[in-house]
Parts: structure tokens; C-alpha cells; sequence
């Protein structure tokens, strides 16, 4: 037995409250802004089924490892890489890893924030009464006007970035532990009265339709990518934001149990989101293939028209700034903890330069909906808004999965049976024959024929 590490950056005080940051890691703008909108843009239930398989299949058993991986390390992903790697003879090479990650966890950060943006400067619109008598027209011509004016959004991007470096400054278990309690369950709570709306809206149905009958003529060789992508996107897996939150976990906590738990919590928000957005989609004549306005437009509608529209709006957008907040600490916490480990910065120093950095690259996401969107075709899609479809494509379809088989692979292969059965605590159950079984051959075998597939290698 090797001797247990302790992390130099603190630990989260239960295993209740790892289950929390995790879930506010992996509930965010991905569930209730993109996969709505990813859903529609290809054609619904054949996307939605790819990706349910996605999560099971390739995300939880990933998700198991990338935690294991970072409660052993108890470091960075960077270092926590090659001190697994030295431990069990590999190469230093799996540093890379953690490296890739840091990457990612900029490239990520960049638009998430812009985008994190949008949602707080709807808080405001919702307040003032701005989506009161919305139609379909009105509201998305609101919605373009917003995202048009390139000095609106830098400031709304710079306000989050600063919100999410005052907290990851501060160390995660003074500010976010609280809040992510109290905020997670409400905002659940508003999605399922959006859900009550939308049941009454007479279009129930038709989006239920489109969100779960698979048809598969409609998708594309990139929507079957993007929906594995996206399925390492909601989890937050495959960049080391879970690999470092595992490094913060008590040692007793069982592994697979929280694993469970996050990612059916994180399922069940995009599917509700799913199910509010659709229906009123269809009510107002609008388009499910609108893209990354879709919620932005839809939802004001429903706000617009409700009795208590303007309280539960600003509530909505609210929450969502709340969801996409905890999700956005865990995108640079990596880095952070990288730099404070190896270049000796305090911890303030690092999230300034990393939050600096990447509002800094934040900017082309800014401009690619201020001006200088273009379009381009992606595994035969057309894309239309430029650097932040590529930074997108880039990060959620690419990077994320090969982190994750890297992450698979070193799990599955490089470290000792006796190792990780150790650190998943289940010994020879059955559990942990189906865990190993799919983290060295499903997994890995899962992601290499998307990817495949979507060359159009078949
Ligand atoms: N899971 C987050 C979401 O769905 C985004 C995220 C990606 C967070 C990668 C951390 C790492 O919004």
C-alpha cells in the first residue's frame, strides 16, 4: 500500500459536499443552454438517445476513473499525472495530460464566460419587464440586438470573470460550498415550474416527440460526434476539473455511489430543460435548430406571458448565472492549482492570471457574435458563428473525448488491478469487473469509432 498524500490545497469537509461541487461542476450552461439547443439542431431523439448512451456507457465509468485518478494524486492533473505515471512505471509523458487539460480549461473558460455573460445581463432585461408582450420575432430580435453589441457583452464577460476568480481566490470551501447547496435544488425547482408551463402551452406533446423519437436520418456524422462531446462537456470529464475536485475528496467516500449521483443529477436537469424549452419552442413558431439563441429566445416568451413572469424570469436567469458560476470555478481550478503548486504563486496571483488569460481570448467569442462571426462546414454542418463554433469544436468534440480515453486507458491499463480496485474501495464485487471492463475496452473502443464515424471512415 502506498502511502496516503494529502492535497497542499484543502479538502471539501464530507463527501456530501464533493457530491455538491461536482454536481454544481457539471450542471451548468451545458445542460439548460446547449443541450437544448445541440438537441435541436440535430433533429432531437436519434442526438438525445446517442447521448444517454454516451453518459452511461463512456461518461460513468470515465467520470469513476478521473476521480480515482485525482484522489490518489492529490495534486493538480498535471502533477497528479506524473506522480501516478512514476508510481506505477509509466512514462512522465502522462503529464501531458493534465497539460491538455489546462488547455482546454482555457479554451473553455473563453466562451463560457461570454456566454455566462449573456445570462447575467438577462437578469436585468427580466427584471425590468423587457420580455413582457414577447412573440417569437420580438424576442429573438432582442436576443440578436444583445449579442450584436460587442461592448454590452465584454462587459456583462468581464463582470462573470470576476465573479469566478473572487471565489476561486478565495478557495472553494469558504464561498461556493454554500451557495451551490441552496442554489442547485432551487434552481431545479424553477426548471419544473418552467416544465408546468410548458405542459399547459398545448405543445407538450410535440416536443416530447422531438426530444425522445429517435429519428435517425437526422443525424448528421457531426451531431453523433457533438453528442459524445457533449456528453464529456456535461460532465465536466475529460480536462482534469473532476480529476482536482476528486483530489479535494475525503478518502472514505465510495467512489461509485457519487459517480452515480452527479451524473443522474446532471441528466435529469437537461432533460427537463429539454422538456420546458421544446414545447414552448413549438408554441411560438420558432425554429429548434436556432442555435446557441435558443433558450435566450424561448424562455423570455414564456416570461413574458406568465402570471409572475417577471419575479420567476429573473429568478430563472438568476440561477442559470448560479449554474454556470460553479461550473466556471471548476473550469480554471486545474490551472490554479497547477500554478500555485509549481511556480510558487499565491493563490490569488494564480486565478488573476488565469482568469486574466482567458477573458483576454474571451474577447474572439465576444466578436464572433459582435461582427466577425463567418461560417464554415464541420463533418458536413454548416457553423455559422465563426472562432466560437472552432474554440467549440475544438474543446468539446476533441479534446474532451481524447482526454477522456487517456484518462480511460491510464486507469484501465497502466495502473494495477490491485490499485484502483483499492481506490474504488469494492475490491472483487461484481461492480468493479463491469467498472474495469468498461473503462479499458468500452470506453476506450467507444470514443475511437465516434470519432471514426464521424471522419466518415463508415
Ligand atoms: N459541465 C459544465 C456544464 O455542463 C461545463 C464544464 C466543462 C465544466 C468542462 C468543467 C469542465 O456547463
Amino acid at each position: 500500500m502506498t502511502e496516503k498524500r494529502t492535497s497542499i490545497h484543502g479538502q471539501w469537509s464530507s463527501r456530501m459536499v464533493f457530491i455538491l461541487a461536482a454536481t454544481g461542476s457539471a450542471v451548468g450552461l451545458g445542460n439548460i443552454w446547449k443541450f437544448p439547443y445541440m438537441a435541436g439542431e440535430n433533429g432531437g431523439g436519434a442526438f438525445v438517445l446517442v447521448y444517454l448512451v454516451c453518459i452511461l456507457l463512456i461518461g460513468v465509468p470515465i467520470m469513476m476513473a478521473e476521480i480515482l485518478l485525482g484522489r490518489r494524486g492529490r495534486q493538480s492533473p498535471i502533477n497528479t499525472m506524473s506522480a501516478l505515471a512514476q508510481e506505477a512505471g509509466a512514462s512522465p509523458r502522462w503529464a501531458w495530460l493534465g497539460w491538455i487539460g489546462v488547455v482546454a480549461g482555457f479554451l473553455i473558460m473563453s466562451f463560457y464566460s461570454v456566454i455566462a455573460g449573456w445570462a447575467l445581463a438577462y437578469v436585468l432585461k427580466a427584471m425590468s419587464g423587457d420580455f413582457v408582450g414577447f412573440t417569437g420575432d420580438s424576442s429573438a430580435a432582442a436576443f440578436v440586438g444583445h449579442i450584436g453589441n460587442p461592448g454590452i457583452t465584454t462587459f456583462w464577460h468581464t463582470l462573470f470573470s470576476v465573479m469566478t476568480g473572487y471565489v476561486v481566490a478565495r478557495g472553494v470551501k469558504s464561498g461556493l460550498e454554500k451557495a451551490v447547496r441552496i442554489l442547485m435544488p432551487a434552481l431545479f425547482v424553477l426548471l419544473v415550474l418552467l416544465l408546468g408551463y410548458a405542459i399547459n402551452t398545448g405543445y407538450f406533446d410535440r416536443g416530447v416527440a422531438f426530444l425522445f423519437d429517435p429519428d435517425f436520418g437526422k443525424l448528421s456524422r457531426e451531431g453523433v460526434l457533438s453528442a459524445l462531446g457533449h456528453a464529456f462537456f456535461t460532465l465536466s470529464l475529460g480536462m482534469g476539473a473532476i480529476m482536482v475536485y476528486g483530489s479535494y475528496m475525503p478518502g472514505k467516500a465510495s467512489i461509485a455511489t457519487t459517480t452515480f449521483t452527479i451524473a443522474f443529477m446532471d441528466t435529469l436537469v437537461a432533460l427537463v430543460a429539454g422538456m420546458a424549452i421544446f414545447p414552448i419552442v413549438f408554441a411560438n413558431g420558432l425554429e429548434p435548430g436556432a442555435g446557441p439563441g435558443l433558450v435566450f429566445i424561448s424562455l423570455p416568451i414564456a416570461f413574458g406571458q406568465m402570471p409572475g413572469g417577471l419575479l420567476f424570469g429573473t429568478l430563472f436567469f438568476v440561477l442559470l448565472t448560479f449554474a454556470a458560476w460553479t461550473s466556471a470555478i471548476s473550469i480554471i481550478e486545474p490551472a490554479v492549482a497547477f500554478l500555485v503548486e509549481n511556480r510558487g504563486l499565491s493563490r490569488r496571483r494564480a486565478t488573476a492570471v488565469v482568469v486574466g488569460l482567458a477573458w483576454a481570448l474571451g474577447l474572439l467569442t465576444v466578436m464572433s457574435f459582435g461582427g466577425w462571426g463567418f461560417t464554415f462546414e464541420f463533418a458536413g454542418a454548416q457553423k455559422t458563428d465563426g472562432i466560437f463554433d472552432i474554440l467549440d469544436i475544438v474543446t468539446t468534440n476533441f479534446m474532451l473525448p481524447l482526454g477522456g480515453l487517456a484518462i480511460a486507458l491510464f486507469a484501465g491499463w497502466v495502473m494495477s488491478s490491485k490499485d484502483t480496485a483499492e481506490e474504488l474501495g469494492s475490491g472483487e464485487t461484481g461492480l468493479y469487473h463491469v467498472w474495469r471492463v468498461l473503462v479499458r475496452f468500452v470506453a476506450p473502443a467507444g470514443v475511437l469509432l465516434f470519432f471514426l464515424h464521424s471522419l466518415g471512415t463508415f
